[in-house]
């Protein structure tokens, strides 16, 4: 024992002991340095900022220096680098999304390759501090601010770290899709699936077809039918316009996430049928509306009315017009075919593509919407997601530059989307869809599953566990999913949310040998104090 504290004595005094349990770094960075001493903040705080194409590391610095500030006091100033303090270089050998950051008692060194690098260092800073400061709020109890002296080198594990919210069961707006995006970058997430569409709710304005949100964002019941659960026969709903869109998207770049907006069709349709019955129904002779139930309907979109497909495409031209990225979403998850094979139109175009799979009918219709993203110029090219049931189709006329989400049999549905030259994102149902009920306790809120996805169950899934080497580079990463059918409040939201979305955070940033389920509770207990500040509302299971 005394061997060991000597020797441990020896590495203190040479400034390399690893110990990052010490600081709450949630996710855990590749490497953490300690030394001696600490960074003391005076009341302004000298910066210089490499030059970058378009001033954007600048910005990047500028829009922390506001929120620092104001938790702080602390004036961020801009000054030569000889008399700087926050230091910002370019390190083009770094990787895209990482940062080195070394910090000493004469300043807080920044090394990146890209804004998105500087924006995760500062978000380490931050958490290396009291978290009001990643809350941005003020707290006048410090009499001084500092910074331990540590060397942190750090990238991610996956470049898709990811969390999908669906609004189309219940509708929460954009305060709440804003707050959950700042929750997400401060864990370094990077991907917002909005699921905007439902047989329940349609949530997006289209310009072009108004009656989807005149008619197919509203529905005479908040709650969902399911078993005894009746319909309440309240008329409710909600949608977002084009200008929602717009300030939601600036936020999010602003906080490099990407948005992937998803249209499921043309199964979880049936809002848009009730909408256009004309155009979209199998049967014209049946009453649409906007269901009131739970489950999968089978009311489905008619694939084979070419009105049907010029909707879809009218559809995606005007998601490429509000959404600046690269992924459009178009679902394919439990689309029942029973309609299909009851209409002569689809019966016929099945007969003329050639096959006696239902499925393929879906197939041949984002064939069409694909060549149609392909025919516009480069900067309104989009790459198409979809849930992995489109692997039980012949997709061949689909080609495989798309990416398949495995939720259902997850880690086999991604390795046969690798195996076909596809890439994928691992968002497994169990343990990764944090809407089921984390705890068995019956205090837990109405929600699906028996409590088995407890914090640890969802920390500890292994992402491309046995994956062979040569698809892993298909693999692009991991997502949380949030499936919204018994949570009508965004606060029960929120409490099923956290802490699991900072597991599944972890595992997206940090190298599988350096995750640690123990090291992982410590580290988030002081992450209590952010969500009180923040107002946001979590699961209690795991803090002391
Ligand atoms: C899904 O859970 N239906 C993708």
């Amino acid at each position: 024992m005394r061997i060991k504290l000597f020797f441990y004595f020896i590495m203190l005094l040479c400034g390399t002991v690893t110990f990052a349990a010490d600081f709450s770094l949630v996710p855990l960075p590749s490497s953490v340095q300690t030394a001696e001493g600490e960074f003391v903040f005076g009341k302004k705080l000298n910066v210089a900022v490499a030059d970058y194409p378009g001033d954007s590391l600048k910005a990047v610095v500028d829009r922390f220096a506001e929120g620092f500030s104001k938790s702080t006091g602390v004036v961020l100033k801009k000054s030569k680098r000889k008399a700087a303090h926050l230091i910002v270089g370019v390190n083009n050998k770094l990787p895209l999304e990482g940062y080195s950051l070394k910090i000493d008692r004469k300043s807080i060194a920044v090394e990146v390759s890209s804004p998105a690098g500087l924006f995760y260092a500062l978000q380490t800073l931050k958490q290396l501090m009291p978290r009001n400061v990643m809350a941005g709020v003020a707290d006048t109890s410090h009499e001084r601010w500092s910074l331990p002296a540590v060397t942190i080198e750090d990238a991610p594990r996956f470049g898709w770290r990811g969390f999908m919210l669906d609004e189309g069961r219940h509708f929460y707006g954009k305060e709440e899709v804003k707050k959950i995006i700042d929750l997400m970058a401060s864990y370094k997430l990077n991907r917002f699936h909005w699921h905007l569409t439902e047989d329940q709710g349609w949530r997006i304005e289209i310009k072009k077809y108004p009656r989807l949100t005149e008619v197919g964002a509203w529905r005479n019941s908040k709650v969902l039918g399911w078993g005894d659960t009746k319909p309440d026969g309240i008329r409710y709903g909600g949608f977002y316009t084009r200008e929602d869109i717009k300030e939601v998207v600036e936020y999010a770049r602003e906080r490099f996430v990407e948005i992937i907006p998803e249209v499921d069709i043309p199964g979880h349709s049936q809002a848009a049928v009730a909408s256009y019955p004309g155009i979209l129904a199998c049967d014209l002779d049946k009453w649409h509306e906007v269901w009131l139930w739970q489950g999968v309907s089978a009311d489905v979109i008619n694939v084979a009315d070419p009105n049907a497909v010029r909707f879809a495409k009218d559809v995606i031209d005007e998601l490429i017009e509000m959404f600046p990225f690269c992924y459009i979403h178009l679902g394919g998850d439990e689309c029942p075919t029973a309609k299909w094979e009851r209409n002569s139109q689809c019966r016929e175009l099945l007969g003329e593509i050639g096959s006696k799979n239902f499925r393929d009918l879906q197939i041949h219709f984002y064939k069409q919407l694909k060549e149609h993203i392909a025919s516009k110029p480069k900067e309104q090219q989009r790459k198409l997601i979809f849930w992995n049931e489109v692997l039980h189709g012949n997709t061949k006329p689909l080609g495989n530059d798309i990416a398949i989400m495995a939720w259902i049999g997850a880690d086999r549905a991604a390795q046969d989307a690798a195996t076909r030259g596809m890439n994928t994102i691992l968002s497994p149902q169990i343990p990764y869809y944090i809407n089921r009920r984390q705890s068995p306790l019956p205090t837990e809120p109405r929600s699906q599953g028996y409590g088995t996805e407890t914090v640890e169950a969802v920390y500890n899934y292994v992402p491309m566990k046995g994956v062979e080497k040569g698809l892993q580079e298909r693999y692009l990463g991991v997502q949380a999913n949030f499936w919204t059918e018994w949570v009508e409040d965004a606060s029960t939201v929120q409490y099923l949310m956290f802490p699991r979305l900072a597991a599944v955070a972890e595992a997206g940033w940090t190298l599988q040998e350096k995750r640690d389920y123990n090291g992982f509770v410590q580290r988030i207990q002081a992450d209590t104090l952010y969500y009180n500040l923040k107002g946001v509302n979590y699961g209690k299971h795991i803090f002391k």
